[in-house]
């Protein structure tokens, strides 16, 4: 299967990691938005549009279905990229609330979302896990956690001084949604802060767990074909996509 993967930036190259990890597929096209990144910070029709676009790119390659990688696309712009494209679309909000849902035994389990602003804005991983039967939620928009991984900072003074200006008022969770690109690079930081009783769910692993629910994957592919675009800077795309899926 060929699969296109689109994200606002860089940040969508962590599920292309999990996408490679479990060898779902013989060719994967990435796209990032790299000259309007941040989608986090934008209005609900600016993200519409953006993804209206994205899969208007995609119809330049004959694929089987299109990843979201994006958490802010995925919360605000699914079901209009849908009503426009040839092959099925799956985003990564769905897909993360599913796997708490799995990792998750208690429906009293306090459960952490962390997005960008406009993620819990919308709401969207709230509503989907109130009809998994979930109440206890916090949600906690914490976009300084973007520019941060861009620096290449992981852990250190600065992010932990961010912990404790996001998390202040946050009660120990049982799971956190690492609802944005961005988080699984700090998810080390992130587990060491909360503890490792608390559960990190990360969406890559959440939308390969879907998609392995969804398909039955015959094969697996070792070293699939991948090709990289960005609508700016593409080389820097493509050393930074050789640095991470390499490590
Ligand atoms: N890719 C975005 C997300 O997962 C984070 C970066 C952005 O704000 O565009 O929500």
């Amino acid at each position: 299967m060929k699969v296109g993967v689109f994200d606002s930036g860089i940040g969508g190259l962590t599920v292309v990691k999990s996408l490679l990890e479990h060898q779902l597929f013989e060719e994967i096209i990435y796209y990032g938005d790299t000259a309007r990144v941040p989608y986090g910070i934008k209005d609900k029709n600016t993200i519409i549009r953006y993804g209206l676009e994205a899969v208007e790119f995609f119809k330049n390659f004959e694929l089987d279905l299109i990843i979201v990688a994006c958490n802010t696309v995925s919360a605000y712009a699914l079901n209009e990229m849908r009503e426009i494209s040839s092959c099925p679309i799956y985003g990564v909000v769905e897909a993360g609330a599913m796997a708490a849902s799995n990792t998750l035994e208690d429906k009293n389990a306090n459960i952490l979302v962390l997005g960008t602003k406009a993620t819990i804005k919308s709401k969207a991983y709230e509503l989907r896990l109130h009809s998994l039967g979930f109440k206890n939620l916090q949600t906690k928009a914490t976009g300084l956690f973007v520019p941060i991984v861009e620096e290449e900072i992981y852990d250190g003074p600065i992010l932990q001084s961010t912990f404790t200006h996001y998390f202040k008022e946050i009660t120990s969770p049982d799971a956190v949604i690492l609802g944005c690109t961005h988080f699984p690079l700090i998810s080390d930081a992130l587990q060491n802060y909360f503890g490792e009783d608390t559960k990190l769910i990360h969406s890559g692993e959440a939308i390969v767990e879907y998609l392995e629910n969804e398909f039955t994957f015959k094969e697996k592919f070792d070293n699939p074909k991948m090709k990289f675009f960005a609508s700016e800077n593409p080389d820097a795309l493509k050393a930074l996509a050789k640095k991470w899926l390499d490590s």
